[in-house]
């Protein structure tokens, strides 16, 4: 059994990508409800623990609070943000509202570098999220670190192997945030990194098994990474017992649907069905130009014809899918966190009642990269793994405003000519995401000696770890001069081509 970090979920939507950062050191982490049973955590027999951050304040009535108890486990604990002010207050210190509170970047100034910060420069940049300050410390504890704002941004009890950081060390723009959540894992959990993603494929396995016994599942396949390794998971899990559907839902790009036949054809032994909806979608669509609202009903259509697949396989239990962590976060008010609701992508957030269906989501919590491993270790090709991300919605979230079909051939021929220069060019595999946006927008060109009126496209292309943040990318003059100069010159429909030049946030990756 691979050494445990148990994570105490506290509502930070950033829980997950703590226990990422576990995993990423090859150590086994696991997460669990901030109100888990001492005796509970006890029998996983953790080496270490750690207490997330979470929108409440400790100061409030009825805050999460962990038992008493756990602080004389024995074991090591990180507190993180509200981690932090929890233990501090639980363990006698003092929290106050901070007069200033404390978001986005800051300077975090080390005093000691303790075990926390071995052999890290003396001035960090770390991104904060904090209202409440600790204002005392508890008994057994001494400062590590300080902020403008907060004089204990980071603290050690060496005797009982208690740290706090009100700063959070899993986000990327935390610098050396994972050396020093490597440094609680190896220098104070003494974690050996005796974990790694064939142990999650293993594990996984098992607990499908479990879940599914002998029961029939059925997977929506889109034919991109998520649901294709979700796909191959399964498969190599239940085998016969699994379904796999792909929705032509008239929003794919060009001659995707033969791809997917043929991926799975090739590399996935279980039973494939098509379900060529594509003209229902877009009956549905007509008209509409709300993001939202186009959303909802591609969501919920795409329901429907499953529901119709389903019901022509005869008894089927579970709906396996292949969301991931970010799609998760962006769409569930986690801990009740209203923030972090951004979009509701339609692939999550359960189903109808009437669907009787339990959800199976192998994936929920890994991030892209963790996938993509999950993947090799699978045996998928290459090809399928590096393959960007696309949304559920598909085109329909990239034609902006109303879908109409002759929007959709120019998008597709556009976007087509992008990733073939993409690929050629080498750039392909160096972006999160690439894609051509249909904007509805007309502008004057001239064509040899004619007026034309004409649709815009713009260009989007970022790069990313984990699309919860996003930077556009720096492609160079002469790949978008000749992907310009081709849709132009080939598309019908296009005569002015941009480059969007957001970052994510403010904006997000999509445009819709
Ligand atoms: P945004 O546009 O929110 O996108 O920055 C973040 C990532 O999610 C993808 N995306 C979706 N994926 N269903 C999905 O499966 C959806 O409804 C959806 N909307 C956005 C997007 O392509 C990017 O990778």
């Amino acid at each position: 059994m691979a050494q445990t970090i148990v994570v105490l979920d506290f509502g930070s939507q950033y829980t997950q990508v703590i226990a990422r950062r576990i995993r990423e050191a090859n150590v086994y982490s696991k997460v669990l409800p901030f109100d888990t049973p001492v005796g509970e955590i006890k029998a996983l027999k953790p080496v270490g623990l750690v207490l997330s951050g979470g929108p409440a304040s400790v100061l409030a009535n009825g805050s999460p609070k962990p038992h008493r108890s756990l602080f004389n486990l024995g074991v090591p604990i990180l507190g993180i943000c509200y981690g932090l002010q929890l233990m501090g207050k639980m363990l006698g210190g003092e929290v106050k509202a901070s007069q200033q509170r404390e978001y986005g970047r800051g300077k975090l100034s080390i005093t000691k570098p303790g075990t926390l910060f071995k052999g890290l420069p003396k001035e960090l940049t770390v991104w904060n999220s904090h209202g409440d300050c600790l204002t005392k410390l508890p008994k057994g504890f001494r400062e590590l670190a300080r902020t403008e704002n907060s004089r204990f941004s980071a603290i050690e009890d060496p005797a009982r192997k208690f740290y706090g950081l009100q700063f959070h060390p899993e986000v990327e723009h935390s610098e050396k945030g994972t050396q020093i959540i490597q440094n609680f894992l190896t220098q104070v959990c003494k974690c050996e990194g005796d974990w790694g993603m064939e142990d999650f494929t293993e594990a996984s396995i098992r607990s499908i098994q479990e879940q599914v016994g002998d029961k029939k599942v059925i997977l929506g396949l889109s034919g991109g990474v998520d649901s294709s390794v979700a796909a191959a998971l399964i498969d190599r899990a239940i085998g016969k017992q699994l379904t796999c559907i792909f929705v032509d839902n008239g929003l794919l790009r060009l001659n995707e649907r033969d791809q997917v036949i043929q991926l799975f054809h090739n590399h996935i032994p279980g039973k494939l069905k098509v379900a060529r909806a594509g003209a229902l979608f877009l009956n549905r669509l007509k008209g509409v130009t709300d993001p939202e609202k186009k959303r909802k009903i591609i969501g919920k259509t795409f329901i429907e014809v499953f529901d119709q697949e389903v019901k022509k396989l005869g008894e089927v239990d579970f709906l396996a899918q292949g969301t991931l962590y970010p799609d998760v976060i962006e769409s569930v008010p986690i801990g009740g966190n209203p923030a972090a609701l951004i979009k509701s992508h339609h692939n999550v957030g359960g189903l109808p009642k009437s669907m009787k269906l339990s959800l199976l989501e192998p994936l929920r919590e890994l991030f892209k990269d963790e996938v993509r491993d999950l993947g090799r270790t699978l045996g998928l090709p290459k090809e399928v793994l590096m393959r960007h991300p696309f949304p559920g919605p598909g085109l329909g979230v990239r034609v902006v405003g109303e879908i109409k079909p002759q929007r959709l051939r120019v998008l597709r021929e556009a976007d087509a000519i992008f990733i073939e220069e993409l690929i050629e060019s080498r750039w392909y595999h160096r972006l999160w995401q690439a894609f051509c946006v249909f904007l509805p927008v007309r502008s004057v060109g001239v064509m040899g000696d004619e007026r034309t009126y004409e649709n815009v496209i713009s260009l989007r292309a970022v790069t990313s770890s984990d699309a919860m943040t996003a930077d556009w990318a720096q492609l160079p003059d002469k790949l978008l001069r000749k992907v310009s100069n081709r849709i132009i010159n080939e598309v019908k429909g296009a005569n002015r081509v941009v480059y969007d030049i957001s970052s994510k946030p403010p904006s997000t990756i999509e445009w819709e």
